[in-house]
C-alpha cells in the first residue's frame, strides 16, 4: 500500500441524505465479539468494539438478526421480533448499543425478516394446533396435499436450502394433515402477505424499532414476500440464493409485482420519522427490475449482487457498474456496492479460485483450495475499486482484516441448514461466519474472554488479527482506513463516474471529475502505464519501479481539473 494523500484537506460535511454515500459495515453478531465468554458473540461485544469501527471510518452498522430465535438458520428464523435472544443479550443491551453507536457517530441498521418466521413463533405454534381454514392458519401458506390422501406436496417448489419447499404437519388429532410452504428451511414457514393482519404486524414491528432509535432496516428476501396467485408449478431447481430469473422466466415465488405495494406502505411508516432508510436484499435481475425496489416511494437502496458475482473479470465488472448506475439513476436512487457478506465465500478466497464469480455455496476441504496470496492481492484491489465507486458501500465484518474463508472446517462443527438439507453436498456458509480475530495469539485470538468460539478459527487468523495490523504500514486494515479517509475527504462517493479512455480491455479505469480522482484497476497480466499528470494517492500494492500499475492492483490518483 502506498499512501501519498497527506496533503488533502478534510471535508467531512455530511450530505443531507446520509445513506446515499454511506459506508455500511455488516456485523454478524454471533461472530463479531463475545463479551460474556460463552463462545457466541453478543451485543455487549459489539458495543465494546465500536472504537474499532469509528477508527475504521464507517458511517453505519447493519446488524444481522439478534432477535429471539431457535437458531435453525442463525437467527433468520425469528420467534419474537420485539425481543433480543438471550444468547445475544437483552433489550437493554440493544438500547445501549444504539445509544453508544450514535455517540460514536455511527448509525444503526437492523435486519428485518418478513418472508418467514420461525416455527417457534407464537403465530405458527397457534397455526399447527388450529384447524384447516382457521384464521391462525391464514397467516401462513397452508395447503392440502395432492394424491389420494394428500400424501404429495401441493406443488413442485423446491427449498433454497435443498429438498421440497413443503412440509406436512400432523393435525391436532394425530392424523396426517396439511402442508405449509417454506422457501428456506422447514423451520422457517413463509407468511401469507395477502393477509392484512400480517401487513399490520410488520408496520408495528417497524415502529417498535424506529421508536428505539434505529436508523433503518435491511430487508431479508425482499423479493420473496408475494407469491404468484394459485402457486403455479415451478419445476426448475432452486439454487442457494439464486437470482430471480431462470431461462428468462420469472419464478412464481420471486419478484412478483405485488411486493412493491408492501414497500410503499413501509416507506410511509419510515417517512413519519427523520432520516431513516430501507435496503432490500433482493436477488433480482436485470438491473432495471431491481431498480423498481428503489423508486422514490419505496426503499432507499438495494444490494447490488450483480457486482458481487462479477468475479475478477474486467468486462463483467464494467458491465455491472454501468448497468447499475444507469438503472439506479433512472429512478433517482444511489447505487450500492458489496463484495462479501454472511452468505457468500469471503472475497479474498472467492476471487482467487473463481474468476467467474461463482462460489456462493461455500468451499469445503474436498474442493480446490484458494491461493491465499493471489486472493488477498485481488481482494485488496477489488475493495479499492469498490470503495471508489459513487454511491453507498457495504463491508462485511473482517474484510478490513483481509480475512480468508475457513475452507477446511470439520463437518461436525457445521451449522448451516443448507449443508444439512443438501446432505453435505455443498459446504454452505459457515466458512464465512467464523469468529473474528482481534488479538493475535490470545485465546480464540481475542474473540472471547475464555477462548471459546462457536466455530473454530483457522490457524492463519492469528496473522490477520486486528492488533497485528493496526499501525502497520501496508496492512489490509491500514489500507481500508486510508481508503475510507480519502473517500470521505474527497467526497468521491458523491461524484459522477466517467470511464477513462485509452486503456486495455483488461483494465477498469474511470474518473471522478468532481473529486479530481482517476481510478485504475489492472485485471490483466501486464503493467499499466498511468498518465503523466496522474499523481498516485493510494494503491492496493506498491506500484512498480517505473510507477506503473502491476497486475491485480488498483490505484487512486489525483489528477488536475476544475474542482
Ligand atoms: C437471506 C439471508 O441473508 C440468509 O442468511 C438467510 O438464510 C435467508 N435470507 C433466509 O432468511
Amino acid at each position: 500500500m502506498t499512501d501519498f494523500s497527506s496533503d488533502l484537506t478534510a471535508d467531512t460535511t455530511e450530505p443531507t441524505e446520509w445513506w446515499r454515500t454511506a459506508v455500511i459495515y455488516q456485523i454478524y453478531p454471533r461472530s463479531f465479539a463475545d463479551a460474556n465468554g460463552d463462545g457466541t458473540g453478543d451485543l455487549r461485544g459489539v458495543t465494546s468494539r465500536l472504537d474499532h469501527l469509528r477508527d475504521l471510518g464507517v458511517d453505519a452498522i447493519w446488524l444481522s438478526p439478534f432477535y429471539v430465535s431457535p437458531m435453525a438458520d442463525a437467527g433468520y428464523d425469528v420467534a419474537d421480533y420485539r425481543d433480543v435472544d438471550p444468547q445475544f443479550g437483552t433489550l437493554d443491551d440493544a438500547d445501549a448499543l444504539i445509544a453508544e453507536a450514535h455517540r460514536h457517530d455511527i448509525r444503526v441498521i437492523v435486519d428485518l425478516v418478513p418472508n418467514h418466521t420461525s416455527d417457534e413463533h407464537a403465530w405458527f405454534r397457534a397455526a399447527v394446533v388450529s384447524p384447516p381454514g382457521s384464521p391462525e392458519r391464514g397467516r401462513y401458506l397452508f395447503r392440502d396435499g395432492r394424491g389420494e390422501s394428500g400424501e404429495l406436496p401441493p406443488n413442485s417448489w423446491r427449498s433454497v436450502f435443498g429438498g421440497s419447499a413443503w412440509t406436512r404437519i400432523e393435525e391436532a388429532d394425530g392424523s396426517p394433515g396439511q402442508w405449509y410452504l417454506h422457501l428456506f428451511d422447514s423451520r422457517q414457514p413463509d407468511l401469507d402477505w395477502t393477509n392484512p393482519e400480517v401487513r399490520e404486524e410488520f408496520h408495528d414491528i417497524l415502529r417498535f424499532w424506529l421508536d428505539r432509535g434505529v436508523d433503518g432496516f435491511r430487508v431479508d428476501v425482499a423479493h420473496g414476500l408475494v407469491k404468484a396467485v394459485g402457486l403455479p408449478e415451478w419445476d426448475h431447481g432452486q439454487e442457494l440464493l439464486e437470482g430471480a430469473t431462470a431461462g428468462g422466466e420469472r419464478p412464481p415465488m420471486w419478484d412478483q409485482d405485488g411486493v412493491h405495494e408492501i414497500y410503499r406502505g413501509w416507506r410511509k411508516v419510515l417517512d413519519t420519522y427523520e432520516d431513516r432508510m430501507l435496503v432490500a436484499e433482493a436477488w433480482v435481475e436485470p438491473a432495471e427490475r431491481l431498480a423498481r425496489y428503489v423508486r422514490d416511494d419505496e426503499m432507499h437502496q438495494a444490494f447490488n449482487f450483480a457486482f458481487l458475482t462479477s468475479g475478477w473479470r474486467a468486462g463483467a465488472l464494467r458491465e455491472a457498474i454501468a448497468g447499475s448506475i444507469e438503472a439506479n439513476d433512472s429512478v433517482g436512487a444511489p447505487s450500492t456496492w458489496v463484495l462479501s457478506n454472511h452468505d457468500v465465500v469471503r472475497h479474498p478466497s472467492r476471487l482467487s479460485v473463481a474468476p467467474d464469480g461463482g462460489l456462493v455455496n461455500g468451499i469445503g476441504s474436498d474442493d480446490p483450495q484458494p491461493d491465499e496470496e493471489i486472493g488477498l492481492r485481488r481482494a485488496r484491489a477489488a475493495t479499492m475499486l469498490m470503495l471508489a465507486l459513487p454511491g453507498s458501500t457495504y463491508l462485511y465484518q473482517g474484510e478490513e482484516l483481509g480475512l480468508p474463508e475457513h475452507t477446511t472446517l470439520p463437518d461436525e462443527v457445521r451449522q448451516d441448514p443448507a449443508w444439512f438439507r443438501h446432505h453435505g453436498e455443498v459446504a454452505g456458509r459457515d466458512g464465512c461466519r467464523v469468529p473474528l480475530p482481534w488479538q493475535a495469539g490470545a485465546p480464540a485470538n481475542g474473540f472471547s474472554t475464555t477462548g471459546r468460539s462457536w466455530l473454530p478459527q483457522p490457524d492463519s487468523y492469528t496473522r490477520y488479527a486486528a492488533d497485528a495490523q493496526a499501525g502497520i504500514e501496508g496492512s489490509t486494515l491500514e489500507l481500508y482506513r486510508a481508503a475510507l479517509r480519502i473517500r470521505r475527504e474527497r467526497r468521491t462517493a458523491a461524484c459522477t463516474l466517467a470511464w477513462a479512455e485509452g486503456y486495455d480491455d483488461s483494465v477498469v479505469a474511470f474518473n471522478l471529475p468532481e473529486a479530481r480522482v482517476l481510478v485504475v484497476t489492472n485485471l490483466g497480466s501486464e503493467p499499466v502505464r498511468l498518465p503523466e499528470h496522474a499523481a498516485p494517492l493510494l494503491s492496493s500494492e506498491p506500484l512498480d519501479e517505473h510507477g506503473n500499475v502491476p497486475a491485480d492492483v488498483t490505484v487512486w490518483c489525483s489528477v488536475p481539473g476544475a474542482s
